[in-house]
């Protein structure tokens, strides 16, 4: 039997996906099934290890024959979603409720299955990620002033590393202050950066620290003592990689997050150019949109 790989792109994302893979053998709406082993996708949500066809007669075949497999299961509707829900009932409980940040991933490996039809399913024991279809949901605050704190507390879980009290974080593109927000939340020291202010409700928080500047004015030398570079700039990616490389050269000591912004279909080479960066890693985030998370963690 071939063995094949399942990619769950995230919603209005498939064709992104579909460009980073090679030999795609069928397309389950936005489950897409490849030849061979696991591939580089960035723009994938979630990734089913070795999917498995699996044939059966009745509801409780199903469950049964998934139980057999493994413990968690999470249901991906894409046919028969009624039967899928039906056989998902009979499988043990699994609490997808939102989690309180900062916490750590779930360690419990969860399964995927969908059903190809009445009586067919197809199933992952193991995938990449331990939230249900990568949808990492947490409990929300009305507190900072716009969602973006989301992306930033679904990047920090995900890495599972977090600013320490007392880290120095330069933030570049800030306003209006959901990331500043986070990072004094958890006892940093913010230099907030953007040509726009911040709403009153962060810049007036304790050690955040306000500059409206141009991010690419900002040299290396006016700030020697830096724990961590964010960036959720609108910008090319190829402009921040250039300015990236000057505070990369200088201090290997340095964290980095930053957003990568895609104007249209997600430029292949510039994300080439960030791979390259030794120690760095690329992800789609559930809270991202058209765009990439880059990731370089001094501490690993
Ligand atoms: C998506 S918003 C950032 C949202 C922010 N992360 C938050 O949590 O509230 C992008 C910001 O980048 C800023 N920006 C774009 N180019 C900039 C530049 N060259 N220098 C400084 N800020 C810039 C914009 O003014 C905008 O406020």
């Amino acid at each position: 039997m071939r063995r094949t790989t399942g990619y769950l792109s995230p919603p209005d994302l498939q064709q992104q996906l579909k460009r980073e893979l090679k030999n795609i053998i069928c397309e389950y709406d936005r489950l897409i099934i490849a030849e061979g082993p696991p591939q580089t996708a960035h723009w994938a949500q979630n990734i089913w290890f070795d999917p498995q066809v699996i044939s059966f007669t009745s509801i409780s075949e199903a469950a049964k024959k998934l139980k057999e497999m493994q413990k968690l299961w999470s249901f991906y509707p894409y046919k028969n979603i009624r039967r899928g829900t039906l056989i998902s009932e009979k499988l043990p409980y699994f609490s997808a409720k939102p989690i309180i940040f900062p916490s750590s991933i779930p360690k419990a490996p969860l399964g995927s299955w969908t059903l190809l039809d009445p009586n067919t399913l197809l199933a992952s024991p193991l995938c990449s990620s331990s939230f249900a279809q990568g949808e990492v949901h947490f409990q929300e605050s009305k507190v900072p002033p716009s969602r973006a704190y989301l992306k930033l507390w679904e990047a920090l879980t995900r890495i599972g590393v977090i600013p320490k009290p007392d880290d120095v974080c330069l933030e570049v593109g800030a306003s209006p202050g959901s990331w500043t927000w986070v990072l004094q939340q958890l006892g940093s020291k913010v230099i907030a950066v953007d040509r726009a202010l911040l709403d009153p409700s962060v810049s007036s928080l304790p050690n955040v620290t306000c500059l409206k500047k141009d991010a690419f004015s900002l040299k290396p030398m006016d700030f020697p003592k830096l724990d961590w570079i964010f960036s959720d700039l609108i910008c090319y990616p190829e402009k921040l990689l250039a300015w990236l490389n000057q505070w990369l050269e200088i201090n290997a000591k340095i964290n980095f997050v930053c957003t990568l912004k895609f104007q249209g279909e997600g430029d292949r080479d510039i994300i080439k150019e960030f791979e390259k960066i030794a120690g760095s890693h690329i992800v789609h985030l559930f809270h991202n949109k058209h765009e990439l998370t880059w990731f370089k963690i001094a501490q690993e």
